[in-house]
């Protein structure tokens, strides 16, 4: 039995949350729950959206599933998403991005993978007010930084047979901090010789990757680009409802569906759990259940294939727990 933290969130967090802890249940999934609470919620109860607890439960168990937290708009409450990576070093966002049978897109055959610098750039947090004008905000690039996460795409890409790795920047305008991010890239990319290396600039990227998504594989690309590309990804690929995505550093891993915690839906029973359960399916490989892994995929697939049972984001009328029955029903 292995233990994993369990952050059910807020908004729809606890109901998707359900889902996946109803589905690991029906497949034997040999696996505790170490249920920690953050967010919104806690914040009256605790005087923090992250208890320190929190922290601790996912540092002894090294692996946590993570449902969307709410971060309330104002001063004083740090995002707990940015303070979870900073915390545990979960220097990469992984997101990948592909076509599921079922789901109608635009575009056939999309396979993307986003490898996301977790850490720095303009997410760092080094503002300042120059005067009431006059705000200043620090983009952080280091070569530490660049060079671990352009690692981690090469190794990814050697490990799971993609055939390039892109590195994204606008380092014809920011010479000196996507200048350097490129240059880490290049250096990496000369221990790789069986993987293409290629450079794109991100304004040019996004159109292409509206045009014609097949010509890229792996991404690589500094904290802000790779925020807003791999929403243009989820997108690719029919939605927030199921892109999938996870957070990962040299100790930990949390893993989490790309999707907020769309308030607006909250408590109506018709959430789309599929994000976080194609998270939860990257989280059993990470942690080498790959046979569980591959039971689980296969079940949402063929539920989403069948088109029988859907949530209304995907165009049909089944409520998150019919659409859960109807996954544990074709768990085989
Ligand atoms: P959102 O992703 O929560 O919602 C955007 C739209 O997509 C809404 O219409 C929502 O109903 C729909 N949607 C999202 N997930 C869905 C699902 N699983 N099934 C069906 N429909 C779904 O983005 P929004 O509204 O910008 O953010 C709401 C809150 O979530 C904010 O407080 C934000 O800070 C937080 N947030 C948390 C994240 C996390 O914990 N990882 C990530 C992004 C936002």
């Amino acid at each position: 039995m292995r233990t994993i933290t369990l952050i059910k969130g807020d908004g729809i967090g606890p109901e998707i949350s359900q889902a996946v802890v109803d589905i690991f249940k029906a497949l034997n999934a040999p696996i505790e729950w170490d249920i920690q609470e953050a967010g919104a919620d806690v914040l009256e109860k605790e005087g923090t959206v992250l208890p320190q607890k929190v922290l601790d439960s996912i540092k002894k168990n090294k692996v946590a599933l993570k449902a969307p937290v709410t971060t309330p708009i104002g001063h004083g409450f740090k995002s707990v998403n940015v303070t979870l990576r900073k915390e545990l070093d979960l220097y990469v966002s992984l997101r990948p991005a592909y076509n599921i049978s079922g789901i109608k897109t635009r575009f056939d055959n999309v396979d993307l993978i986003t490898v996301r610098e977790n850490t720095e750039d303009l997410y760092a947090g080094i503002e300042r007010k120059v005067d009431d004008d006059t705000m200043e905000s620090i983009k952080l690039i280091t070569r530490k930084a660049s060079t671990r996460i352009a690692e981690f795409a090469f190794e990814y890409a050697k490990n799971n047979n993609r055939k390039m790795v892109t590195a994204v920047s606008k380092a014809n305008i920011c010479k000196l901090t996507d200048g350097l991010f490129l240059e880490c890239a290049r250096k990496v990319a000369e221990k790789y010789p069986d993987i293409k290396y290629s450079e794109v600039l991100v304004d040019n990227l996004c159109m292409q990757l509206v045009q014609n998504p097949t010509k890229y594989d792996v991404l690589l690309l500094p904290n802000l680009y790779g925020d807003i590309v791999s929403d243009l990804a989820a997108g690719l690929i029919g939605g927030l409802g199921v892109a999938q995505g996870a957070n990962i550093g040299k100790d930990c891993a949390v893993f989490e569906a790309v999707h907020g915690s769309a308030p607006d839906i909250k408590g109506q029973n018709k959430a789309n759990p599929t994000a976080l359960l194609l998270s939860s399916v990257m989280m059993l490989e990470y942690i080498n259940e790959n046979e569980l892994a591959n039971k689980l995929k296969s079940a949402i697939f063929k539920v989403l294939e069948e088109g029988k049972v859907l949530t209304p984001d995907l165009g049909g009328t089944a409520t998150t727990t019919e659409y859960t029955a109807e996954i544990i029903k074709n768990i085989l």
